[in-house]
């Protein structure tokens, strides 16, 4: 069926079951500055059957701000008068309401990950989303296979976790209609210079395909992140994440002693420009945050650092800085057996824990790939001196013991 040509800014697109029909007609529409560029049918389903109406445009793109200065404060006013209550810190340390309403509950590895089959997120009781909360900040990434799940429900289950309060990642493509947070994770939405054709050779899947932590130079950055894949490819495009738990725990106790305390220097992806001299060139927005994290719900320590964004030490000097980082990102990266990849299926939903680790996109794949992420505000990130790490929490002998005999 050809596209239907329409001038009408505001035309209304009939709710209808045939894809290629309801494809046809927002093909046909044309916008002011608002080009619709069509999701995956996959995709087109579930919005359909969630009411979204993508006949104003899509994605949505929020305004941005222009300056640095405004960045620095996004978000900032609304938790300061908000404190952050973590859901996970109420729950039943044993999670007997989530577990027994489940089919299966999976550990995946023995450091990161679990994987719940026979539940539906969208009908968890808070009970449930609570203790869901606290087995995701023990075990760090929870996954649910086949999920009937509308944005908007998603953007529902994100505020509870989020205590009211979901980031609304202006840089981010997003779904219409839903007042802001269900960003997109998908290529052909973007609207920067990483859309689409990008190449395969970029080594240890550097830039936006490396390793990272989302939105680590905001005051608050998300804590449980929620990415539901609505279209993915049959092979590839896995993503990776690992534990900050497990990586601190490699480190010495003599090494450990060495970074606690300390701040890094986080970067942001995005520059803006300076609204002191909105002449000079854009820049980052830099914020300093505990190199060694604290959670509030586990009492663990987290290697808070990632290669990406993390490009300094509060006094160290540059040189000493890459040192020590250098060896904290390997410890992270390069540890295998703290890692966890997954492969996606259409409908699944992953909940992270972006306090306690760092991720990444295998970018192996052709074809359509498309999610929704809603990401939860947490608390300030903060060091506790009082606060151990997992293995010393836990006594775990295989962590605490040297794995190295002298030999000089
Ligand atoms: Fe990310």
């Amino acid at each position: 069926m050809a596209p239907i040509a329409t001038d009408a800014v505001t035309a209304e697109v009939p709710a209808t079951n045939d894809i290629a029909e309801l494809k046809a007609k927002l093909q046909g529409i044309k916008l002011n500055d608002a080009d619709i560029v069509l999701p995956p049918d996959n995709t087109l389903r579930r919005y359909q059957k969630a009411g979204i109406d993508l006949s104003q445009g899509y994605p949505y793109f929020p305004p941005k701000p222009d300056f640095v200065q405004d960045v620095f404060k996004v978000r900032v006013d609304a938790r300061d008068n908000k404190p952050y209550v973590d859901p996970g810190s109420r729950a039943d340390p044993e999670k007997k309401a989530l577990f027994a309403a489940a089919q299966k509950v999976n550990n995946l590895t023995t450091h990161i990950g679990t994987e719940i089959i026979g539940l539906q997120l969208k009908d968890l009781t808070d009970q449930q989303r609570d203790e869901l909360a606290l087995l995701v900040a023990e075990r760090h990434i929870v996954f649910f296979r086949d999920q009937d799940l509308s944005p908007q429900k998603q953007k529902e289950i994100g505020l509870y976790l989020g205590d009211g309060l979901v980031e609304t990642h202006v840089q981010a493509a997003q779904v219409p209609g839903v007042g802001g947070g269900v960003t997109l994770i998908w290529e052909d939405g973007r609207r920067d210079a990483f859309r689409k054709g990008r190449s395969w050779r970029v080594p240890y899947g550097g830039g936006q395909f490396g390793w990272h932590t989302d939105l680590v130079h905001e005051a608050y950055p998300p804590g449980y992140t929620h990415l539901h894949q609505d279209t993915v490819p049959e092979v590839g495009g896995d993503t990776l994440w690992a534990s900050g738990y497990a990586a601190y725990d490699k480190l010495s106790p003599a090494f450990k002693k060495l970074i606690d305390g300390l701040n890094g220097i986080y970067r942001s992806a995005h520059k803006y420009k300076n609204s002191d001299d909105p002449d000079a060139i854009p820049e980052p927005v830099l914020r300093t945050h505990p190199l060694v994290r604290t959670h509030p719900v586990t009492g663990w320590k987290s290697l808070w650092v990632n290669r990406a964004m993390t490009v300094g030490i509060e006094g160290f000097d540059q040189p000493e800085a890459d040192l020590l980082l250098d060896y904290l990102h390997n410890i992270y990266e390069r540890s295998t057996d703290i890692q966890l990849r997954w492969h996606w299926t259409p409908g699944t939903s992953a909940i992270w824990d972006n306090r306690s680790t760092i991720h990444t996109v295998s970018y192996d794949y052709d074809g359509e790939r498309h999610g929704t992420r809603v990401s939860s505000l947490a608390e300030k990130p903060y060091f506790d001196p009082t606060s151990k790490s997992k293995a010393e929490a836990l006594k775990h002998p295989k962590w605490l013991q040297s794995p190295y005999v002298a030999s000089y």
